[in-house]
């Protein structure tokens, strides 16, 4: 499918491992130059080295994505990477909100000032994205945001209570500001997914699989117990979704999130 995506610019926040890496390196052989956001300088230089191999091959002549290091609690710092991001791209075309805190566990086990952190990197980090960009595509009458959130919006857990609280946040404000930024042509939906299997998950089924002597899909289908597809959400399927989002194919869609979970979570 044709997406119309070579040439367009885009910001992917959490772009240094998981699901952001996988969503940077999809959007990128696109042909599309994207700024990876993350904290730790190191992993984010290791994972846009990674991206850029991509760069040359398969008729991609998008430029290597250019990595920024901020840490987004800090509304300081998302003006940073805004301003830096225009200037080196021209103008933004995507908006990728993805980085989180990765927590869980009992609720009154949870140090006070890590619910505020995890409130403030992707709660108030996305909404501080939002804010700070959009007056720049509804200037150029385009653009199109895509929030990351978690299918935990619709039903919460009880060990991931805080990030199931952001989450749900995050799928009202996306639906709430949709209609303003339609107004000049700027749309914003969200993805929600459920367990996906990042590196790290994909480890430790490995290590089980390798230690009980079983493949790496009994396993899996052993953890997914719960989920009716019996299996964990691919990052390269919210990657794909990441590109439908940002293309024209669904360019009458905004205001929506959509939950990608193996059919775990039977909400409207
Ligand atoms: N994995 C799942 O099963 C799942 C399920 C539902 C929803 N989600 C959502 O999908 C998104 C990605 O999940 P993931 O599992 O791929 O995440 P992850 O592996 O934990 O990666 C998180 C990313 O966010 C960045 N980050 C965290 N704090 C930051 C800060 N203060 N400033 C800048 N960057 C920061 C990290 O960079 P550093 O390492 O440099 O800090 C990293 O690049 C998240 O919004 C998550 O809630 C994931």
């Amino acid at each position: 499918m044709e997406l119309g995506l070579t040439g367009k610019t885009a910001i992917v926040t959490g772009a240094s491992q998981g699901i952001g890496l996988e969503i940077a390196r999809a959007i990128h052989a696109e042909g599309v130059a994207v700024v990876m956001v993350a904290q730790s300088a190191g992993k984010l230089r290791d994972a846009a080295r990674d991206v850029a191999s991509a760069s040359g091959t398969d008729g991609n002549d998008a430029p290597p994505p250019i990595p920024l290091v901020a840490d987004l609690m800090l509304r300081a710092e998302i003006e940073r990477v805004i301003a830096e991001s225009v200037q080196r791209l021209g103008s933004v075309d995507i908006l990728v909100n993805n980085a989180a805190r990765a927590h869980s566990g009992n609720f009154f086990k949870m140090p006070v000032d890590e619910i505020e952190k995890v409130w403030q990197v992707k709660g108030l980090g996305y909404v501080r994205f939002v804010r700070m960009i959009a007056p720049h595509m509804m200037e150029r009458r385009s653009g199109s945001i895509i929030n990351i959130i978690g299918s935990t919006a619709r039903v919460p857990t009880t060990d991931f209570i805080i990030g199931s609280m952001v989450n749900a946040a995050l799928v009202n404000f996306t639906r709430g500001i949709a209609r303003e930024l339609a107004q000049a042509n700027v749309r914003i939906n969200s993805i929600s997914p459920g367990w996906t299997m990042t590196e790290r998950q994909n480890k430790s089924i490995a290590l089980q699989a390798a230690a009980r002597k079983l493949s790496f899909d009994q396993v899996e289908h052993e953890e997914a117990r719960g989920i009716p597809l019996r299996r964990l959400v691919r990052m390269g399927e919210i990657a794909a979704m990441t590109l439908l989002l940002a293309s024209d194919v669904f360019g009458s869609m905004t205001g929506e999130d959509i939950v990608i979970d193996g059919g775990a979570i039977p909400s409207i």
